[in-house]
């Protein structure tokens, strides 16, 4: 296998970190997708397990918090942020941790996956795309969107009608993939912003 055609290394955001969230039933659905592929090698961050402060400073505690996650972003060629909406954006958790982070995004694509009430999580995604821009990322321009998400699954976590979502991930990640692919063999030949 050359490092053209190597599975990328794709690390899932999972965003939100509310005591009773519903994040984890879409998380579960999201990482059976990213599993399926033999073209990607999945790592999960999730914003609940993040003890992270918000003062941005390099505290011990800081640090030791930042051991478990940095890594995996670090190590990502690629990301997958799934955000619900909170009041028309994305929960502050996820920006914390997104700001504690600078160079590990730089350069590399980001799919987004968001799910809420009735526009699916589009405003939250919308202003992803904007912090993203502002971090040197790439985020692709599908996605996939869940409205009253709640409703879109059983109790089981099982999709009712898992046709539209299905595909729609399958676009997502093939554009993930490609973007990815790309980037990582240009950061290879060119370090970014050298
Ligand atoms: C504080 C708060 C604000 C919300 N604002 C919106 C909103 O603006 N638009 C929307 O479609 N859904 C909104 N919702 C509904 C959430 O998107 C939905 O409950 C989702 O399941 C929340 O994700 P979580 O359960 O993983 O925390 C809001 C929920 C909360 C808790």
């Amino acid at each position: 296998m050359t490092t053209e055609t190597a599975p990328l290394r794709v690390t899932l955001i999972v965003g939100s970190n509310r005591h009773g969230r519903f994040g984890p039933v879409v998380a579960d659905w999201l990482l059976d997708h990213l599993r399926d592929r033999d073209d990607l090698v999945p790592e999960v961050v999730d914003v609940a397990g993040a003890d992270l402060p918000t003062d941005l400073a390099r505290t011990p505690e800081a640090t030791a918090a930042l051991a478990g996650i940095t890594p995996k972003l670090a190590g990502a060629d690629a990301f997958v942020v799934l955000t619900p909406e909170y009041n028309h954006s994305f929960p502050a958790g996820l920006k914390n941790l997104v700001d504690w982070h600078y160079g590990e995004w730089r350069a590399k694509p980001v799919g987004l996956v968001s799910y809420g009430g009735l526009a699916g999580g589009l405003r939250a995604v919308e202003h992803l795309r904007q912090v993203f821009a502002e971090l040197h990322a790439v985020t692709v321009r599908d996605t996939v969107s869940f409205h009253n998400a709640g409703a879109a699954f059983d109790d089981a976590g099982t999709l009712r009608d898992p046709s539209g979502p299905d595909a729609a991930a399958k676009t997502m990640l093939d554009e993930l993939v490609w973007w990815g692919r790309a980037l990582r063999e240009a950061r290879e030949k060119r370090p970014y912003g050298a």
